[in-house]
This record gives C-alpha cells, structure tokens and sequence, in this order.
C-alpha cells in the first residue's frame, strides 16, 4: 500500500469542476452563558480528483465545518454549496436528499453495524437508495476489492482490524458514488503505519475516481480533517482552521 504511485498528482485535472464550496461560515455556540463563535466567515473548495486535507488543534471546529459542509448541522450565516446546489434553497428534506446523492462520511470510528459482514454494511446504504440487492452487492465486492479487501467481504466488522475496519467505511462511504466524500479524523484511532495506509488508499482513490466505466460521473473530491501534518502534506492541499477561518497553508 506504500506504492510511491499513489502519491502523483491527480489524474484528473481540476477543471473547475466544484464538489464543495464554502463561503462566508459562520457558525456560533452557547457556552457557560457566552457566545463562542467556533466559524467566522469559513471559506475553501474542493474540486472533483482532488483531496483537500482539514487540519487544525483540537477544539479549532474541525469537525462543526465538516458537519455543516456534510448537512449534518446548520450554519447560523454563509453559503454552502455542493455539487453546485445551494443548500440555503432547501427545506430539512431537500437537504436530506441532498447529502444522501451527493455526500459519503467516514468518521473517525467506523460506526460499521456490528451484526452484519462487511459486504452487507457496503450493500445496505445502497438498497435504502433504491439498488437492487444484486446490483448492490456487485457494487460492494468491487469496492471491497479496491480497498484490497476482496476476501474479507463475509467478515464481521468485530473480526477485523481497525484499518480494515476503517477500509469498509470508506468503501461504505463511497457505496452511493458520492461527489464529496468527507472524512473526519479517519486515522484517529489508528496506530501510525495503518494511518499511512489508509491516507495512501484514501489519496489513491480519489485522484483515480473518475476513470473507470463510469467516467467523470463516478469522480469526486474528499475534505479529509485529520492532527497528522505528515499525512495532510501528502494531499493536494492543506487549508488550516485558524480563529474561526481557513487559511490554504
Ligand atoms: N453542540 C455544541 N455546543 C456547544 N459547543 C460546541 C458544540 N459543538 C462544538 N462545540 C465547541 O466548538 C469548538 C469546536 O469543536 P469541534 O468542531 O469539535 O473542534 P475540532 O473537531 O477541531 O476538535 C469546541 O470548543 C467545542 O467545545
Ligand atoms: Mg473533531
């Protein structure tokens, strides 16, 4: 998996082709009495091919703009755009509808259901969409086998290891051919070497995505937050959550 080829530049230039787009985020809390305001006017993009890495200390809000850009949570101001639709213009189940189109999470515990196998937890987001189980479960094993899990499909997620865990999340995450695939601190419960692969899978299947059957359709971009600044050097770019904006660092 340490194959220096995953580490060339996207196969797909950017051309403009915008998965995420973030402007003007604002984002506030209550605490203790007082307004903390973790987002002030956020903004960033990411393109499709492109791995966009997210870092910052803990506490910055990592994890509140990946929520916002993934229509998990609210902004209170800003303009979130994905795959070229406004979120702003959509009612709770426009935005619902949106995210489950357009958007695939890995967090950073794989939140696999315990009591199915790993082919089953990449076939069920995919039936709830609408796909055939034998469509789906087509899907599922070509997936498992990018993640280099092709025999690993029938295995309970208790009987593998965390990176293999984390490799069906993000086979999961990618079930529906999301355009943006947001991963927040996927490497975070994982020792060093399995955090180096798993970036080294992550990069490889972004900067391929787009080039298979299913040409540019099939391509998308990933905002990945993570503390590793070894890793985040490695992505295409690196923006920083620094009091409240991003700066590209
Ligand atoms: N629902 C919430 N209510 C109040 N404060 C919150 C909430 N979510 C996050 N925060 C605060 O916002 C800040 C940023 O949190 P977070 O986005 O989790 O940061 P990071 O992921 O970079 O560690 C922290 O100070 C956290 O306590
Ligand atoms: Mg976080």
């Amino acid at each position: 998996m340490s194959d220096v080829s995953v580490m060339e530049k996207p196969i797909i230039p950017a051309t403009g082709d915008t998965v995420l787009e973030l402007s003007g985020v604002v984002r506030r809390f209550q605490q203790a009495g007082a307004v903390l305001e973790v987002l002030r006017g956020a903004a960033c993009s990411v393109r499709r091919g492109e791995i966009v890495a997210l870092v910052g200390p803990s506490g910055a809000g990592k994890s509140t703009l990946l929520h916002i850009a993934g229509l998990l949570e609210h902004a209170d101001g800003g303009v979130i755009r994905i795959d070229g639709r406004d979120a702003a213009t959509l009612d709770d189940a426009g935005r619902t509808a949106l995210r489950r189109e357009t958007i695939g999470f890995v967090y950073q515990f794989h939140h696999l259901l315990p009591e199915f196998s790993a082919e089953e937890n990449i076939i069920l987001p995919q039936m709830i969409a609408g796909v055939s189980k034998a469509a789906a479960r087509e899907r599922a094993r070509e997936l498992l086998a990018q993640v280099g899990l092709a025999a690993r499909g029938s295995h309970r997620p208790a009987r593998l290891s965390g990176g293999e865990q984390q490799r069906v999340a993000i086979a999961r995450a990618l079930a529906n051919r999301p355009s943006l695939l947001i991963a927040d601190e996927p490497t975070g419960n994982l020792d060093h070497h399995t955090s180096d692969d798993v970036f080294a899978l992550l990069t490889r299947l972004v900067r391929g995505s787009g080039t298979g059957p299913g040409g540019r359709k099939d391509g998308f971009g990933a905002l990945v937050a993570t503390h590793n600044l070894d890793l985040a050097a490695r992505m295409d770019r690196v923006v920083e959550l620094r009091d409240g904006v991003l700066v590209e660092s």
